[in-house]
This record gives C-alpha cells, structure tokens and sequence, in this order.
C-alpha cells in the first residue's frame, strides 16, 4: 500500500517541521511521505528546511492574495500533488469552514498547550506560554487535534503535559514544551493518524 501524501504547511522556524522530516528519515514515520511544504510567507525559515531535506518548498503568499485566493491556490497545489493528509505545523494562519470542510479528519494541528486551555483565536505561539504563566497553572503542554471550522475545536488525538517551573519566562517555556511534547507527539500522531487513512485505501 502506498504511503500517504503529506503536506507541511509553515509559517515560521520549522522547528516541528524539523522533527516530521528526522521522524520520516530515521524510519519513526513510516506511514506518510512529506511531499511539499507550503508556507505563507517566503521568509519562513521552514523553506529552507524542506529545501535542505529535498521536500518541495512552495510559498502562496498569504497577505499579497487576502484568505480566498490564498485558499484557492493552495487547494490547487494539494490537488496537484495529490495530498491525502495536511499537517499544520506552527502554521499562524486561521483556515475557513469552506477550507477545512473539504478535508474531514485529513487535517492535523499542533497546539502548544493542554487544549481546552490557553487556545482559540489569537491564541498562538508565545502568546499561549504567556497567558499559562499569567494565569499561573503549574502544568502546560501540547496538543495535537484534528482542524475543523472552530479555532482548535477539532478532535483530539495527542497530548502530552509538561511541568511549569517557577523562573519560567514565555521563551523558556515554549523551548521546554517544544522539546518535551511537540516534537514527540506530533510526529507519532502523523504515523498513526496516515496508517488509520493507508489501512482504509
Ligand atoms: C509551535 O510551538 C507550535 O505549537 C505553535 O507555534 C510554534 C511554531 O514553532 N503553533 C501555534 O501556536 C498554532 N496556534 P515551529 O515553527 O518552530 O514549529
């Protein structure tokens, strides 16, 4: 059975990215092959991690086109390369229900909290650590939900906690969450989220 076609759309570092491309290299993904990364901005650092891995690296910039156009340009790449699973890694943009309904549990999101906390709208990258630190919770972590038309209100399918240290700044923090949680469960939910999709091919 052939591997699922996967798309890593970015916005930023890349540092998820990263983790997706040594899991797929060292054989922990085994499922899925990343076939392009799609990014919104052309200054993103993640093209050039693609670029380094071999994997495509296209941009469909987001502000020039506005949200429709963008949309549009971006389902004509997926359909291009035949995407059968899209994975939004530290991708800053919010997807419309026209969008996100035309891939049912085909779309994966890291966020980097304990979902229902700290997410939704507004609430995204160092924001998110700066608002658990405000608010004083003592455990944090990371979530990997599939994307529907509300802001992180998909189903989920990974968490994983990490402690809060009192001398925590925002920036520690999403280091610690990063290392501890995002890297590790995100690319076993892509594995396991593309056999469940290879296994019904
Ligand atoms: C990650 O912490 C990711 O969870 C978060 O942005 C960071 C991107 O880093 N995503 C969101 O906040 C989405 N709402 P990366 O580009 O190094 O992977």
């Amino acid at each position: 059975m052939q591997k699922v076609k996967t798309a890593v759309l970015v916005s930023g570092g890349g540092t998820n990215l990263q983790a997706i491309l040594d899991a797929e290299r060292s054989g922990k993904i085994t499922n899925a092959t990343i076939a392009a990364v799609i990014s919104d901005r052309a200054e993103a650092y993640a093209l050039r991690r693609a670029e380094q891995a071999g994997v495509e690296a296209v941009t469909i910039p987001f502000k020039e086109l506005g949200r429709s156009e963008f949309e549009r340009q971006l389902i004509l790449a997926l359909q291009e390369r035949g995407i059968e699973l899209i994975v939004l890694a530290g991708f800053m943009r919010i997807l419309s229900a026209d969008f996100t309904s035309r891939y049912p549990e085909r779309i994966l999101n890291i966020h980097p909290s304990l979902i229902p906390s700290f997410c939704g709208e507004g609430y995204y990258g160092l924001k998110v650590h700066r608002a658990a630190l405000d608010y004083g919770v003592k455990v944090t972590g990371a979530t990997v939900h599939f994307v529907n038309e509300v802001p992180d209100g998909g189903k989920i399918v990974a968490q994983k906690a990490v402690y809060i240290h009192s001398d925590d700044t925002p920036e520690s923090l999403q280091k610690r969450v990063m290392r501890e949680a995002e890297w590790i469960i995100f690319p076993e939910a892509i594995e396991s989220v593309a056999g469940n999709i290879r296994r019904s091919k």
